[in-house]
């Protein structure tokens, strides 16, 4: 424990001492750990109906709660809800600690979370609420726990991901404080101490921070924290952006509009689906259908799309050199259709390929380009100029797949890939072996993330910032 918290001492400000994690011999030496740390300490030993590994019987589990304060040096201990014995609470009192009352919810969100609250603050000087929300609503009404329980001393947390915002927000939630781990994924949404204070600078937080954010499903693995949050620090820009798992964009802009949201990100699978809920579009959103990038306006969202931006962007000095006068697209889907929007918008001559060619057909149709199956791949070696992997084969899990197997680069095309986790992939290493040169789907991220982050701030994004995957 003594190991962990120094490896973290930078990140927190506060810690947690539980009890019914330790070993025994831990446990008997729990009483000096205040003096050993810098920081205040909460004191903790959570019993197995509340997620912890505490089997003691309730008095022996009070008593060793009492035996360990009594040294003092402990600033807080937790005990729960439905506790009614008030000796643990008498010994924090006189040993000046103070008393956080906790209430555990593993399943959901209790109708009665509001009364909870209240009561639990009531009972002791902190109410503690751990809950479980489920879906977009559950997460609102987390938030609006403090619209109605503003001078309430408490900490709210949502757990699993559905609660990720509820613990980087916490400020905006009136907690006292949040919950970081270790760095070691010990539950699904609990964020690690160093990213809430250095990535997303959670403790800073005030009235005045903008909230930002990426909605998707799935959203925990997207970069795009990792590119918004660093450059407004570094720019000095007063904001936050904080990934939102959501069961539809519908319910998630209530929540936008209740955290009075000023922009956001879109992703798989709602770019589509948002764009009937904007009042403001770009000839892009028109064009392609779909939109990635969301930002305020009075009495409305705007939508812009970036992705094509992002695409074209590192190929763009070969477009206007000439060097690119034809390309072929491998796959039809909605990465696609903003790729071969993109190409066509500079009189890049396109031949869509795809597995089903339904699909490639639909989609040539639409942008007035050729079309036909993957099968068939070969017949364009040395054919084209730029060969774009279009298709989220490729990325992880499915690092092993190459859509383009059978496609003989002739090592005087262009390959770009969309993929970037690996950076190399195997449709990459092919067209690299042959002599082609190379273009990243981790550039294209950059790129759109970049055109987003002007959206959003009306800067340019800062240089030198070092992301990795
Ligand atoms: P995205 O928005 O990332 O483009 P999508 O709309 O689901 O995602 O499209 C996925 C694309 O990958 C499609 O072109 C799909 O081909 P089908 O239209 O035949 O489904 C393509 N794709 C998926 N798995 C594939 C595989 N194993 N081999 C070749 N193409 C594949």
């Amino acid at each position: 424990n003594l190991k962990a918290l120094a490896d973290n001492k930078d990140y927190v400000d506060i810690c947690e001492l539980r009890l019914d994690l330790l070993s025994p011999s831990e446990v008997a030496k729990a009483a000096d750990f205040p003096s050993m740390v810098d920081i205040p300490v909460i004191l903790t030993l959570r019993r197995v109906s509340d997620g912890g590994k505490c089997t003691l019987q309730e008095k022996a589990r009070r008593s060793l709660l009492i035996d360990t304060m009594k040294n003092g040096g402990f600033s807080y201990v937790d005990i729960e809800d439905d506790v009614k014995k008030s000796d643990v609470e008498e010994a924090a009192h006189s040993l000046g600690m103070k008393v956080i009352r906790s209430y555990h919810d593993f399943e959901g969100v209790p109708a009665d979370i509001f009364s909870r609250v209240h009561s639990l603050a009531s009972r002791g000087d902190v109410a503690k609420i751990a809950v479980t929300p489920h879906n977009t609503a559950d997460v609102m009404t987390l938030f609006r726990i403090n619209e109605e329980l503003k001078d309430v001393p408490k900490i709210i947390i949502g757990m699993g991901e559905w609660g990720v915002a509820t613990r980087i927000l916490y400020k905006k939630m009136g907690s006292i404080l949040t919950f970081g781990s270790n760095g070691k994924a010990v539950a699904p949404g609990m964020i690690s101490a160093r990213e809430l204070k250095l990535l997303y600078r959670a403790d800073q937080l005030n009235d005045n921070t903008g909230i930002y954010g990426i909605v998707g499903n799935p959203v925990m693995h997207s970069l795009s924290p990792q590119i918004h949050n660093p450059g407004f620090h570094k720019i000095h820009y007063n904001a936050v952006y904080v990934p939102f798992l959501s069961e539809s964009i519908r319910s998630f802009l209530t929540l936008a509009e209740m955290l009075r949201m000023r922009g956001f990100s879109v992703t798989v699978p709602f770019k589509v689906d948002v764009v009937k809920y904007l009042g403001n579009i770009t000839r892009e959103v028109k064009q392609i259908g779909s939109c990635n990038t969301v930002v305020r306006v009075p009495n409305m969202w705007k939508g812009t799309n970036t992705d094509y931006y992002g695409f074209i962007h590192p190929i763009e000095k070969e477009i206007d050199d000439g060097r690119i006068k034809s390309a072929l697209v491998i796959g039809a889907g909605g990465a696609a259709k903003a790729i071969v929007w993109a190409l066509k918008m500079r009189t890049v001559k396109v031949m869509i390929v795809n597995r089903t060619k339904s699909k490639a057909d639909e989609l040539a149709r639409l942008y007035g380009v050729g079309s036909d199956s993957l099968d068939n791949i070969s017949q364009y070696e040395g054919k084209v100029d730029l060969v774009v992997q279009a298709t989220n084969m490729g990325l992880h899990p499915y690092e092993d797949v190459n859509p383009a197997e059978k496609f003989h680069f002739s090592g005087k095309e262009i390959a770009y890939d969309i993929v970037y986790k690996p950076k190399y992939t195997k449709f990459l290493l092919a067209a690299e072996k042959a002599g082609c040169s190379l273009k990243f789907g981790w550039d294209m991220l950059m790129e759109q993330g970049k055109l987003q982050f002007e959206s959003f701030t009306g800067y340019h994004y800062p240089k030198d910032i070092e992301i990795s995957m």
